[in-house]
């Protein structure tokens, strides 16, 4: 990949892609979810010292294609705002004339943000001519939207036909800390993963298995493989369809492939019922499962134990529950306390350990869900492939 230091950006116009997605709480970003944000901050400083005028270009949730207020970029811009502590004008649309004179009278080390790119349809589509009238805008293209480089999008994949382009600090830190967790890990090689949909885990699962020396799973993920191993898991959270037609790419029985021994149920997801501790064995027909129990905890903590490198991606239960944080809790902080080289991602899983105060215990933080699955998986990626 080029990289922002092989880039002449002195006093230039800069379009920065970045991935700001995250879930707004009444309209806000909460205090635990700027981790995004953040993490582009050097980035964006490094930008602003070399007399750049930054135009920030982000998306925000789903509004399929046009306009709607609530995915407005608005917040993001001013979480920004207060972390650099300037103004970051948000602007109205992220083309057409009104945007072009607002960025005619930006000043040098002045920061302006498109308003949500995916208010256009073509965006999503990856429209040659909107990727053309968004690079318009600039002089120079910088991607450090690590979250979004599996996305074939106008702004990722397409603009970089028509820019000069460069990845930045964050994307280059990304993809150098995953290559090497993947292609030169310190050995043994231990994987941890949760979370609800195991088709999105699969191809990652496939992938870094022959590497690993242990895969545990937690969550939904979890649920699905015991009850494809015929475990009766009640009333919890599977995908019924992956379990009918049995085809996983991998062996579900294979032996470096841990699943809980116990578990947290109850009747209810919703914390309004009791919860008890139950062997997978003795889960009834009415319950689901909502975190790992002790046992599990004590397997996994023992499996991650004298490892060389962690990868961690998706919680171990339903965790926003807090008589169902305990598993993700404990497995954070047994991959803490290994001193292994830990790589943690996955949205859910970040803010579980942003809302902790854990940010700083794991070697990187992945600011990529789908995307540090899908480079887990080997896949190219269509944002890095166009900065190469
Ligand atoms: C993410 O949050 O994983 C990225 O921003 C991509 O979002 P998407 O899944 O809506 O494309």
């Amino acid at each position: 990949m080029k990289t922002l230091d092989q880039a002449d950006v002195q006093g230039k116009k800069v379009l920065l892609r970045v991935d700001f997605n995250v879930p707004l709480d009444n309209g806000e970003v909460a205090w635990w979810e700027d981790w995004r944000i953040k993490a582009t901050l050097p980035t964006i400083r490094y930008l602003l010292e070399r007399d750049a005028r930054v135009i920030i270009m982000c998306h925000l949730g789903r509004p399929e294609g046009k306009p709607d207020s609530a995915f407005s970029v608005a917040p993001l811009a001013q979480r920004l705002a207060t972390l650099l502590q300037m103004s970051v004008k948000k602007l109205d649309d992220c083309i057409g004339e009104a945007v072009q004179q607002e960025i005619n009278a930006l000043q040098p080390k002045g920061i302006v943000m498109l308003e949500n790119l995916r208010f256009h349809p073509e965006e999503e589509q990856g429209g040659v001519a909107f990727a053309q009238e968004l690079a318009q805008l600039g002089e120079v293209y910088v991607d450090d939207a690590f979250g979004a480089v599996h996305r074939a999008h106008a702004s990722i994949s397409v603009i970089t036909q028509f820019l000069p382009s460069f990845a930045g600090l964050l994307l280059a830190r990304e993809v150098q800390e995953l290559s090497q967790a993947i292609q030169n890990p310190h050995k043994p090689l231990a994987v941890v993963m949760g979370g609800i949909k195991i088709k999105t885990k699969e191809p990652t699962i496939v992938n870094i298995l022959p590497k690993a020396a242990h895969i545990m799973l937690g969550g939904g993920l979890a649920n699905t493989l015991l009850a494809a191993r015929k475990v009766a898991v009640g009333a919890s959270l599977i995908d019924a369809r992956e379990v009918a037609e049995n085809k996983f790419g991998f062996s579900i029985n294979d032996p470096k492939i841990l699943v809980p021994l116990d578990v947290t149920v109850s009747t209810a997801d919703d914390g309004q019922k009791p919860f008890r501790e139950a062997d997978v064995a003795d889960i009834h027909a009415d319950e689901m499962i909502l975190d790992i129990g002790p046992k599990t905890i004590s397997a996994y903590a023992q499996a991650l134990a004298g490892s060389g490198t962690i990868i961690w991606n998706g919680n171990m239960g339903k965790s926003e529950l807090p008589d169902c944080s305990n598993g993700t809790m404990y497995i954070a902080q047994a991959i803490a306390q290994t001193g292994a080289t830990s790589i943690v991602g996955g949205g859910d899983t970040v803010a579980f350990i942003s809302q902790n105060g854990m940010m700083d215990n794991f070697s990187h933080v992945s600011t990529g869900g789908g995307s540090m699955l899908e480079f887990l998986a080997g896949y190219d990626l269509p944002g890095i492939a166009a900065l190469q």
